[in-house]
Order: structure tokens, then C-alpha cells, then sequence
């Protein structure tokens, strides 16, 4: 099999479901304790010189696709014996791996002594749910919207601004919009030091102060994308009524 990576942002999904109710074992906690060693558990993974072993997230990738598993009877009837079978009985033969990667791997050690089939039970189930290409294709699409996203944008999303600013309406402050067309000039020393009382209709509420949140560029990146907001947009030509 191949493994094919582009290059991707460092970023890991946030929240990591545990579907292991009905065993004890952590199926997350037993990975990173018993497979971590050899197999990068990344989604996406992080790339590092001498490898020992595929990416977890190719690996059930990879699985999935070859063994034909859509759906909870797959997990349960082929994914999750598989995984309790290889690991601790591999071979070359029973390896989904392509003859080359084989060769620059080899073929896995047997953990047997080092897991149980329980745990491994555990572990499967995790794997299946964790490395799971819807999830991962929907976080990697909200990624992309997000870089796609003006720089001003992206500081205000990810700094808490939007608690109580809204692009459009008004919230607890002003909206951006409103604070492009009424705002002061001194914007970024009101991001910087906080304020309160200079908007009338938010008499009672208060705008933090952001002392050292952001670089000099950081603030005139957001002064200029909340100034951009102001502007009056131009219509589409093809929009343009005669
Ligand atoms: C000592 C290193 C090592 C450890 C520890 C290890 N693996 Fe592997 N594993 C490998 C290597 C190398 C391969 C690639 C060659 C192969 O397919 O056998 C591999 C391949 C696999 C495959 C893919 C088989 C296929 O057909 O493509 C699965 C599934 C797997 N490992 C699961 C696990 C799990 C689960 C654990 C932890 C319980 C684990 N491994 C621990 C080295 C390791
Ligand atoms: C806890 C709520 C709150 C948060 C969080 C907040 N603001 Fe405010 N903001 C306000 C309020 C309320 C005002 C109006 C203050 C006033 O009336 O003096 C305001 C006013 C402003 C103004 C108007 C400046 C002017 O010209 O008067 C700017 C710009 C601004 N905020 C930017 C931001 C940015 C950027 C962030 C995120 C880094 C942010 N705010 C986070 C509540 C908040």
C-alpha cells in the first residue's frame, strides 16, 4: 500500500469520542501506551524522519477501504478481528501493506505478551472511530473555510471577540460593521486598553482590555479589516439592474 501525504498544517482534532463504555479499557489511553512506539497516532500525522511503522491514521484508512467496511457489522464482523488477529500474529501474508513498504517497515513484531485481546478490542474500537475519513474530510473543509478566511477574521474568531461582537448586529458591543461606520479612530487603543461608555445604547457593558494579545501587526491587520467592513460594496456587474 501507499502512504501519500501532502503536507499539512499541524492541527489534531479536538475531542477525542471514547466508545468504550461497555468495556472498561480506554481504547485511546491503550494505543498511545501500546502502539505509540512504532505508529505516529496524529490525524492528520505529523511527518518525522525514520518512520517504524505506517501512520495509524493511513493504517485504518487503508484498511477500510481495502477490507470493504462501511458500516458497525463491518467494525464488528472484520475490523475489530482483524486488528485482534494481526497484532498479535502478523505476517507478510496477512498484511494489507504494498510489497514496498513492507520491505522499508518489515512486517510488525506480534505485541503478543504486550496486549490483550481485550484491550485490543478496545483499541479497534477506538481506531474505527477516531480514524474516520468523514470526520476528517469535514475538519479539513472547515480548515480550508477558515484559512480561507481574511486575517483580520481569523484573529477576531479566535480571540473571543465574537462573545460579543457580531459582524452585523449589534450584541453586547457594537458590530463590527457599526463600529466601521461609527467607530472612533483610536480603535486600536480600545482593543489594546478596553473601554466603556463611549458607545451611549451600550451604557453598562465594557470592553476588556487586550494588552498584549496582539502584535503591532496583529492590530493594524484588525483595525484594517474592521475599517474594510465599512465600505460600501460595489455590485456585481452582472448584478447591475438597467
Ligand atoms: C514495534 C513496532 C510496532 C508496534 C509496537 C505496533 N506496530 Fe503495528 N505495525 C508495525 C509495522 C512495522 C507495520 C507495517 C508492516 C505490517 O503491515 O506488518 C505495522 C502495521 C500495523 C497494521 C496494518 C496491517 C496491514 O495489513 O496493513 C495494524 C492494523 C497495526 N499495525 C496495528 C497495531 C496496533 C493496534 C498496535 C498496538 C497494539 C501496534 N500496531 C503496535 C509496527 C508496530
Ligand atoms: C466582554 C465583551 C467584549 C469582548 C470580548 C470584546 N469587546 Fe469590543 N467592545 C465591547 C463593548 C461593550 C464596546 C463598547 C465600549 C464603549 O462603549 O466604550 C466595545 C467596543 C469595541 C470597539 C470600538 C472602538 C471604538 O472606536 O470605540 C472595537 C474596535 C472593539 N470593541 C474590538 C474588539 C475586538 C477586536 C475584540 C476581540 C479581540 C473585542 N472587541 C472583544 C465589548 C467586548
Amino acid at each position: 500500500m501507499r502512504y501519500i501525504w501532502g503536507i499539512l498544517a499541524a492541527w489534531m482534532l479536538i475531542g477525542c469520542g471514547d466508545n468504550t463504555k461497555k468495556v472498561h479499557y480506554n481504547g485511546g489511553m491503550l494505543l498511545e501506551e501500546k502502539c505509540a512506539m512504532c505508529h505516529n497516532l496524529k490525524m492528520p500525522p505529523s511527518t518525522y524522519e525514520d518512520e517504524k511503522a505506517p501512520p495509524m491514521m493511513a493504517v485504518v484508512f487503508h484498511l477500510k477501504d481495502f477490507m470493504k467496511i462501511n458500516n458497525d457489522q463491518d467494525k464488528v464482523t472484520k475490523f475489530i478481528p482483524f486488528i485482534q488477529d494481526y497484532v498479535l500474529e502478523p505476517s507478510k501474508e496477512k498484511s494489507y501493506c504494498d510489497e514496498e513498504s513492507l520491505k522499508s517497515y518489515g512486517v510488525m513484531p506480534s505485541q503478543k505478551g504486550n496486549v490483550s485481546q481485550d484491550e485490543l478490542k478496545a483499541i479497534a474500537e477506538y481506531m474505527y472511530t477516531f480514524y474516520d475519513q468523514q470526520v476528517y474530510l469535514k475538519e479539513m473543509q472547515a480548515k480550508a473555510a477558515f484559512d480561507a478566511l481574511p486575517k483580520g477574521e481569523q484573529l477576531v474568531r479566535r480571540s473571543g471577540c465574537l462573545n460579543c461582537h457580531a459582524i452585523e448586529k449589534d450584541k453586547v458591543g457594537p458590530s463590527f460593521k457599526n463600529i466601521a461606520k461609527n467607530g472612533t479612530e483610536k480603535m486600536i487603543d480600545v482593543i489594546q486598553n478596553g473601554s466603556q461608555g463611549k458607545w451611549k445604547k451600550f451604557n453598562n457593558m465594557m470592553m476588556p482590555a487586550f494588552k498584549d494579545k496582539f502584535s503591532k501587526e496583529e492590530l493594524i491587520i484588525l483595525k484594517e479589516w474592521i475599517d474594510s467592513l465599512g465600505k460600501i460594496e460595489v455590485p456585481k456587474p452582472w448584478k447591475v439592474k438597467k
